[in-house]
């Protein structure tokens, strides 16, 4: 799977992050099954703690526009290294995107790495649980 394109969505997508307190930028890009790329960026609060990832903005825009199945999204930081998604966005994408979506991670010389979202968030807490 070439996921250049979307690679190159994610980390154009840092533009629009709004971290005036950590000033670390992180942009995300989510493709749906049909093709379509959804842009996020984290949005940061001065109530430190509502401060939201770049991931769960591409999750929440994407499916308030009605797309339900996914296949991947790219996560691009402002570190030299990759940058991996928080233990929230595990559990927000594993909900909203599903266990098998590719998490592609793209460090700052555009090398790539690929994971299953189900291999970073492995015997996860879902609504089978609360039956
Ligand atoms: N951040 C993300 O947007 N995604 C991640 O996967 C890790 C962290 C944001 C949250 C906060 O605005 C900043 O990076 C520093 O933690």
């Amino acid at each position: 799977m070439e996921y250049t394109e979307l690679a190159n969505a994610a980390v154009k997508a840092k533009e629009k992050a709004i971290p005036p307190y950590s000033h670390f930028h992180v942009g995300a890009a989510l493709l749906t099954e049909a093709g379509k790329i959804y842009e996020g960026a984290n949005i940061e609060s001065s109530s430190y703690s509502l401060t939201i990832c770049a991931e769960r903005t591409a999750a929440f825009g994407a499916v308030l526009a009605g797309e339900r199945k996914f296949r991947a999204i790219a996560i691009a930081g402002d570190s030299e290294g990759f940058t991996p998604p928080c233990g929230a966005c595990r559990q927000v994408l594993l909900e909203l995107c599903g266990k098998d979506i590719d998490v592609i991670l793209i460090d700052k010389k555009d090398n790539l790495k690929i994971f299953k979202l189900n291999d970073l968030i492995p015997f996860s807490f879902t609504e089978e649980n609360l039956k």
